[in-house]
């Protein structure tokens, strides 16, 4: 893909999500029923309707979801067109050490695979951004024969990662080190440098450092857009139009699709439970708007919903008194969980869009920087859903 595909894809996906903000800015969460819901009243009617296979269905389908929404809304059909991506040409690694992947978990390494085998050939040492154990910079170290340096900030995980280097007889070396700091850029120089899911801010900072260091090339796999943005989201090259916020980016990156039974089942819980305590907040002060809750302390799931409302009103400073008929507040909660995860799915229609606009952001400010740039999967979203891969090498 060149430059010009890229720009003129970031200003579609831009204006379509300009277009349909109404649609997917409110969060039946916060909101019983959007507005939407008024303009689009068959559509949910349908949704409300759907069995939980259903959900499920369409929760782990993307296209099974836009081909359901499009009967409503043909119009969203141009995003699916919009978000659709190369998957990346995957260069045949050589069979390396059997101690190379020890200790590593399957699905991980399959991801750190994968991604070695989407960057292709590596001409320089190796710099590893927010390495962990350094997985894939040992991979890469041992294919391509270059020296690799891993920047991590937790000394236990550089710790293990240097005896992993060590068992393997690999060329890596590791430091501990804040890459949000500002002492980082000198590592950077003349370094093919890759980073797999550094968070948000670590890996914005990594493309303003690369192209302001020339480094003749880097790799990354965004995730968790979310982290360590402003309550604003600043963009890199599309300044004047999608004004998003630290919520949108979280939606970017709310799909499910790699988490266990159980991490499902609590998600559900929490939802249901804090809807719960929403109702019964509003019956106690008699103010009936959503107020927001902080992150909870999860322990509180353990108890029952009693003792989670309890515990949640007391940080909140509500006080509870007399008689309160809990079993009305938790069916109450789980029947407005039902009812939130079936109208949140016209808001799913666009997280891979958002994703996009944000890796499009990036992609065009590196261009303008000199570089050239290709984006594309790097593995099957069941493996991990952040398996975009954004390849920039210094032009010329
Ligand atoms: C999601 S993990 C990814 C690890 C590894 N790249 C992988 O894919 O297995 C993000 C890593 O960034 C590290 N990290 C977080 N903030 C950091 C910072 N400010 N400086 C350096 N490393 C950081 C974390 O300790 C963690 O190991």
């Amino acid at each position: 893909m060149n430059s010009i595909d890229l720009s003129s894809q970031l200003k579609a996906i831009d204006a379509l999500l300009v277009q349909y903000q109404w649609l997917w800015r409110p969060q039946p969460f916060k909101h019983v029923r959007p507005e939407w819901c008024v303009r689009l009243p068959e559509l949910t009617t349908r949704l409300l309707a759907l069995s939980d296979d259903e959900l499920a269905l369409l929760t782990a389908q993307e296209s099974e979801l836009m081909a359901l929404l499009a009967e409503y809304l043909p119009e969203l059909a141009a995003f699916e067109a919009l978000c659709q991506l190369p998957a990346r040409h995957l260069t045949t690694l050589t069979p390396l050490s059997p101690h190379l992947n020890w200790a590593v978990p399957g699905r991980k390494w399959t991801q750190i695979e994968a991604f070695a085998q989407a960057v292709g050939p590596v001409t320089s040492p190796v710099l590893e951004w927010c390495g962990g154990k350094g997985h894939l910079g040992r991979l890469l170290a041992m294919q391509w024969q270059q020296p690799a340096l891993t920047l991590e900030y937790d000394p236990v995980l550089c710790r293990d990662g240097t005896l992993l280097a060590q068992r393997a007889r690999v060329a890596q070396q590791f430091h501990v080190v804040d890459v949000l700091l500002p002492a980082v850029p000198q590592y950077l120089i003349d370094r093919h440098t890759v980073a797999l899911h550094a968070c948000g801010a670590l890996h914005r900072t990594l493309v303003r450092q690369a192209v302001a260091a020339r480094v003749p090339a880097f790799d990354i796999a965004p995730c968790c857009y979310h982290l360590g943005s402003d309550a604003a989201y600043q963009p890199f090259f599309l300044t004047e139009s999608l004004a998003l916020v630290s919520d949108d980016l979280r939606l970017a990156v709310t799909e499910t699709v790699t988490s266990s039974a159980r991490e499902v089942s609590k998600r559900d819980r929490e939802m249901a439970w804090k809807l719960g305590f929403d109702r019964l907040r509003r019956d106690i002060s008699g103010e009936d708007h959503y107020r927001s809750i902080r992150p909870i302390d999860k322990q509180w799931l353990t108890f029952d919903f009693a003792g989670f409302c309890q515990a949640l009103a007391q940080r909140e400073q509500l006080a509870i008194a007399g008689e309160i008929e809990w079993p009305h507040y938790e069916q109450f909660g789980w029947q407005r969980q039902r009812e939130v995860m079936r109208l949140s799915l016209v808001r799913h229609a666009v997280r891979r869009p958002l994703e996009l606009w944000l890796v499009l952001d990036m992609a065009n400010y590196i261009i303008r920087q000199g570089y050239r740039v290709e984006l594309g999967t790097f593995c099957p979203r069941q493996v991990t859903p952040r398996n975009l891969l954004l390849s920039a090498r210094l032009a010329g």
